[in-house]
């Protein structure tokens, strides 16, 4: 039977189109064991709480004879996404640097600890991820370093050219709007200043000629995720926003291949594994596995991103403000 007070959230959910919202009661870190929101703890400060689909270029990718460790290779990749982002910006010491949407603050942790800026800062909608962020950094005693602070990418209450780095990992995609925060980042940078992004947009423009029934229903699961209709650009847009924010040098490099397929294994392996512990000798490992390399077999062009969202182009984005 259809459970009409859950189509009924999802409708909504997906007409409000709020960020805070959808990560405050519906999505968690996605490792170990994808727990909810209220379920997160501050724990040591060290546990994964990354909320990216992962770097998956030069670390183990999950297949199906190292599936059972997914906990552990799901957040390497997660981690090699923010040193991505460090080495693109030429991240270093004494820098100071704003990140916009910083999840559970474990990229920020990772800078800091490696990259040894002077000061980050940092600014997010989720007002349960802003307070949990805040104790892991107190707790690794990085609190001196790290300030995190409750408020949108898209209104930065800070002055004009007071940062040498801006990053938005996987986050500028629920900004409302993305052209509003490129602003934003432009005003905020020193110059010589740099902004780097990694996100989620289209290689060609995939939404013209689409049916009503397709229009919908993309719009739908995107707003399920919080993704505004305005951030739908193409990568060829994206770069012409940022010349017009007033970037200069600005380009994206596509990293889609390198991202979505490993995502893909990893998800199945973490939904694969999570029913094999919940119906212990009906789902077995061998299914498990099979469902794992059958993810890993998928033709990259049918998955879950380009057929949901149609967000088919993976991002590493850079511009420098002259
Ligand atoms: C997919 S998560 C990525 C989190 C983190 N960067 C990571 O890699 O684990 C997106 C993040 O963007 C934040 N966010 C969404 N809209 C925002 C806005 N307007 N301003 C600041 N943060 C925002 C969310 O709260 C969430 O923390």
């Amino acid at each position: 039977m259809v459970d009409v007070l859950k189509v009924a959230k999802n409708l909504r959910n997906a007409l409000l189109v709020d960020p805070a919202r959808f990560y405050t009661n519906d999505v968690g870190p996605w490792v170990p064991g994808m727990p909810l929101p209220n379920q997160v703890r501050a724990g040591t400060g060290r546990e994964p709480l990354w909320l990216n689909l992962g770097y998956w270029r030069d670390v183990e990718k999950v297949d199906e004879n190292n599936c059972e460790r997914v906990g552990e290779l799901f957040p390497a990749a997660q981690s090699q996404m923010a040193h991505l982002l460090a080495k693109t910006a030429r991240l270093g010491e004494g820098q100071t640097v704003l990140d916009c949407g910083f999840g559970y603050g474990d990229q920020d942790i990772l800078w800091a600890e490696k990259y040894k800026p002077a000061r980050i800062t940092g600014i997010n909608v989720t007002p349960t991820q802003v307070r949990i962020a805040s104790e892991r950094a107190k707790l690794l005693g990085l609190d001196g370093v790290i300030r995190l602070m409750e408020g949108s990418a898209t209104q930065l209450p800070f002055g004009a050219g007071e940062f040498d780095v801006v990053f938005a990992l996987e986050s500028a995609l629920h900004f409302k709007t993305r052209r509003d925060f490129l602003r934003e980042a432009f005003r905020v940078l020193r110059p010589g200043g740099r902004l780097v992004m990694a996100d989620m947009c289209m290689k060609t423009d995939r939404e013209a000629g689409l049916t009503l029934r397709r229009r919908l229903h993309l719009r739908y699961w995107r707003g399920r995720i919080a993704m505004p209709e305005a951030n739908m650009w193409t990568s060829h847009r994206f770069v012409s926003e940022l010349g017009q924010a007033g970037f200069q040098n600005a380009r994206l490099e596509s990293i889609a291949l390198d991202v979505y397929p490993g995502a893909n294994t990893a998800f199945t392996a973490l939904h694969s594994v999570t029913r094999m512990q919940r119906e212990p000798g009906t789902f077995t490992m061998e299914q498990v596995r099979a469902n794992v390399k059958k993810a890993r077999e998928m033709d990259p062009n049918q998955l879950f991103w380009h057929m949901q969202y149609n967000t088919d182009e993976y991002g590493l984005v850079y511009a420098e403000k002259a």
